[in-house]
């Protein structure tokens, strides 16, 4: 199972809730070889907004460890993708912390000599 975030699901403190476990655990249980836990933030600062699922410090190991174990009791290995917004971090949650000074180009337009094709939905 590919990374999917579920920006609805945590709450501003960006806790794991009882809809991510419920989430991954039917996930699990339908027969998902391998589940790869969604983007999370390493920072605060990092999250896409506040609502993003976090995972900065030991307090968020709880949530976790709930979500690997239900994986884990349907059968189903769990990894998990640590994520930093970076330029696309939420502006109000602090300084946009970015590799390079290049602006995130707006979602979904196609600029001049791209390799892709986006479609629109
Ligand atoms: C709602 C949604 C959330 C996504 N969240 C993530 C994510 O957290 N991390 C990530 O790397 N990709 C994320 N993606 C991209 C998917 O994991 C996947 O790579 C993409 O949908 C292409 O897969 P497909 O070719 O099977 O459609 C997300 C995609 C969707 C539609």
């Amino acid at each position: 199972m590919a990374p999917t975030v579920k920006f609805d699901f945590a709450g501003a403190d960006a806790f794991v809730s009882e809809k991510h476990i419920q989430h991954y655990k039917e996930r699990a249980e339908h027969g998902c070889g391998l589940i790869c836990v969604e983007a999370t933030a390493v920072t605060p600062g990092g999250r896409f907004g506040r609502n993003h699922m976090g995972l900065w410090s030991d307090e968020f190991i709880e949530g976790h460890a709930q979500i690997a174990k239900v994986c884990h009791d349907a059968g189903a290995p769990v990894i998990i993708q640590l994520n930093h917004a970076g330029r696309d971090s939420a502006p109000d949650l602090g300084e946009q912390i970015a590799p390079s000074a290049v602006p995130t180009r707006d979602e979904n337009v196609l600029a001049e000599g791209d390799p892709v094709e986006i479609t629109k939905h």
